[in-house]
């Protein structure tokens, strides 16, 4: 006999778990399944997938861990406060780690008894198409439900001739739980793990060297954004080759060594301790047995949806990392309580416009919507409004004055069209833009809504009033790029 559902959800991350809460939420009787049990200690399957696991959540621990030793060892004294050269206890800094992941995966596991969602535990495989929709099996067991939803997530890409042990050389998941700080640590890829996770060492003392394929620096954002990044983090130390070509990767107990070609053509050999490959993420299909039921896959590995997250099969869906768009927690999120509102009849919608992007260095990078060069690429007329933080009050009182918002706006319609932030909680500051997007909102508007003082998003108000060319803060300079030598009045 094999057990019945309304809805099977194949995978526990942050698409899967949501979409199962809200299906369940929406009156149908629901199960998740989930083969992952990462560092469980009893084994048992665990909630939460890359994102709460070996992804988002314990990355921003080991940031905020690394942030504070950073600011110890040079942001305090310039407060008067003196603490002495500061230690780092790295057990400790995974411990805590830990406990977080701990305390979310759990958490998860809690919801669903809340919300009557069973967890199976095994990894999911389609059998055939049943009388009432589709039967898959579940570790040993088979499991028939009117309607799947396919989170299956991604993992690591990794290069030929590298093998990952993650020890001496790690993805995201040997990143995360290094055991001492590396004196040298190499990573391939300067992307959103690679800056990451390059700062968080970076910090706490290594030498640390990226190495990127292509010859521009953090291209999917604003080109004014990439440039102050690019100047920041080789202020901050991180040594960021561009253009390279990874050769032959030598691993021993010690260390590991790279052979590249640099941007010159030349020849040249990196030496380090630990390696961090960092070069993307690949969709999780193999084992979904999709050829068997005729699950249609498209040009890059990816389960084929429309943009409703329907597959080619009635009554399968698919969201998350597993499906076309960008690789993020919130956006698996949103497409999963879309399908399960859009099973429910309801009219679920997800707007891939107003995804936002942050990544979590110091200072942070959030955007939301279009970059300057994707406007100027197809032909959009837009106008500018770029505010530094440089005299904002609460920046200044904060200590770090780094960054600028950067406002396009439709130059007829005056509809904001892209927001781009560095700054200080840069990655709070970008959810006002995405509501406003959200809106349909013109630049006027945000310029005409009332924003507390002190704080750093009167930069995003002032952004919206640069727009205008009617900045108030901010004097010598029309809307536009930042010229050298404008005067910046306080904020
Ligand atoms: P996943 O989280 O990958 O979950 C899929 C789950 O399905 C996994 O648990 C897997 O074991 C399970 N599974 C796979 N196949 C089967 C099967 N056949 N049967 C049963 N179970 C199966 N995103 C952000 O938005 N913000 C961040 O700050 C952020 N930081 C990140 C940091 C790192 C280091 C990494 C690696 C990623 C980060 N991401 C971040 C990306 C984010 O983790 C992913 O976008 C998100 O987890 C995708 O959710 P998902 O549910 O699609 O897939
Ligand atoms: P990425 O796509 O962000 O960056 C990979 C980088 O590696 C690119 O710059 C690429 O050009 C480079 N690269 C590829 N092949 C290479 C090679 N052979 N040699 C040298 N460089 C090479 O991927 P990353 O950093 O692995 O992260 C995966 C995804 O996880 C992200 O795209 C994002 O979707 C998600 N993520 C999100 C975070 C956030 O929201 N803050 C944090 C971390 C990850």
């Amino acid at each position: 006999m094999s057990k019945q559902f309304d809805v099977l959800v194949i995978g526990g991350g942050p698409g899967g778990y949501v979409a199962a809460i809200r299906a369940a939420q929406l009156g149908f009787n629901v199960a998740c399944c989930e083969s992952n049990a990462y560092a469980d200690p009893k084994g048992e399957p665990r909630l939460g997938g890359t994102c709460l696991n070996v992804g988002c959540i314990p990355s921003k621990a080991l940031l905020h861990t690394s942030h504070l030793f950073a600011e110890a060892g040079h942001g305090f004294a310039a407060q008067g406060i003196s603490v002495g050269t500061p230690k780092i206890d790295v057990p400790t800094m995974i411990g805590r780690k830990n406990t977080i992941v701990n305390q979310l995966t759990s958490g998860i596991k809690g919801l669903f008894k809340k919300n009557k969602v069973t967890l199976l535990n095994g990894h999911g495989s389609f059998v055939a198409q049943s009388e009432s929709g589709w039967q898959v099996k579940v570790g040993e067991e088979l499991v028939d439900a009117t309607q799947v939803i396919i989170a299956t997530g991604s993992s690591a890409r990794h290069l030929p001739g590298i093998t990952v042990d993650n020890k001496i050389i790690c993805d995201n998941v040997g990143a995360l739980d290094m055991e001492a700080v590396p004196k040298k640590l190499a990573l391939i890829g300067a992307g959103v793990i690679g800056l990451e996770m390059g700062s968080v060492w970076s910090r706490l003392g290594s030498e640390v060297t990226i190495l990127e394929a292509l010859p521009d620096f953090l291209s999917v954002t604003d080109i004014d954004v990439a440039k102050e990044a690019a100047k920041v983090f080789a202020r901050q130390g991180l040594n960021i080759q561009l253009g390279v070509q990874i050769g032959e990767v030598k691993a021993s107990k010690k260390g590991v060594s790279i052979a590249y070609t640099d941007k010159d053509g030349k020849a040249q050999k990196l030496d380090a301790d630990r390696l961090i490959v960092s070069v993307g993420r690949i969709p999780n299909t193999e084992g979904l047995n999709a050829d068997a039921v005729g699950l249609k896959l498209d040009e890059r590995g990816r389960i084929d949806v429309d943009g409703h997250c329907r597959t080619n099969l009635a009554g399968v869906w698919a969201v998350g990392d597993v499906v076309s768009g960008p690789m993020l927690a919130h956006k698996a999120m949103e497409e999963g309580v879309m399908v399960a509102e859009m099973m429910a009849g309801q009219s679920g919608h997800c707007n891939f416009d107003t995804i936002p992007w942050v990544i979590y260095t110091s200072p942070e990078i959030a955007w939301v919507g279009q970059t300057e060069q994707q406007l100027k690429a197809d032909g959009v007329a837009y106008k500018t409004g770029k505010i530094p933080f440089a005299a904002n009050g609460r920046a200044l009182g904060m200590g770090d004055t780094s960054g600028f918002v950067k406002m396009l706006a439709d130059a007829k319609t005056d509809r904001i069209l892209g927001v781009h932030i560095i700054s200080a909680n840069a990655s709070e500051l970008i959810s006002e833009a995405v509501v406003a997007m959200e809106f349909g909102a013109a630049s006027e508007d945000l310029a005409r809504i009332c924003h507390a003082h002190p704080t750093l998003s009167e930069v995003v108000h002032e952004a919206a009033l640069a727009c205008d060319k009617r900045p108030l803060h901010f004097l010598g300079c029309e809307a536009g790029p930042i010229k050298a030598g404008c005067r910046v009045p306080r904020l």
